[in-house]
């Protein structure tokens, strides 16, 4: 595998524990707000941005590749409006998607293309991802000053189960 891009694969391993990390503080958030299905909905998504850094772990392993794991920064975003942490994911996605997008380029430029076709399952769930994360925001400016909306609101958030990557590896 190209040099540059498998240290990028590394540091991306280490961003999606970060991102698994700042999800795990939105549901702390929510859970301290009394909004348990909020934080279901992000308790899940963190487990989901692990499954991502595994994914990259193990396709660097299975290409022969060193995993160095380095420190996790602290989630470091101040919350104080029940809006503040689906704009701030929201703005994670994008720019995530703005670092896969940056893996993807190295990895075409380098002909690379075993990589490229991992990326896209990547590519795709970035599409995802910042769609439910826009979808959240305006359900909270439509309902979120309502009290019996935002419960519905928070049951249907409450209904989300985790489950395993279709990437299989
Ligand atoms: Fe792993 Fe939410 O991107």
């Amino acid at each position: 595998m190209d040099r540059k891009v498998a240290v990028l694969l590394n540091e991306q391993i280490n961003k999606e524990f970060y991102s698994a990390y700042l999800y795990l503080d939105i549901a702390n958030f929510y859970t301290k707000k009394g909004l348990d299905g909020f934080a279901n909905w992000y308790e899940v998504q963190a487990k989901e941005e692990q499954d991502h850094a595994m994914l990259m772990y193990r396709y660097l392993q299975n290409n022969g590749e060193e995993v160095t794991l380095e420190a996790i920064d602290k989630p470091d975003k101040i919350f104080d409006t029940l809006m503040d942490p689906l704009k701030a994911a929201l703005s994670h996605e994008r720019y995530v998607t703005s670092l896969i997008n940056t893996i993807y380029g190295v990895a075409q430029e380098e002909k690379d293309f075993r990589t490229t076709q991992f990326l896209d399952w990547f590519v795709k769930e970035q599409g995802e991802e910042e769609k439910n994360s826009m979808d959240q925001i305006t359900k909270m400016e439509l309902y979120g000053d309502d009290s019996r909306s935002l419960y519905m609101l928070n049951s249907e958030l409450a209904a989300r189960v985790y489950s395993a990557p279709s990437l299989v590896l």
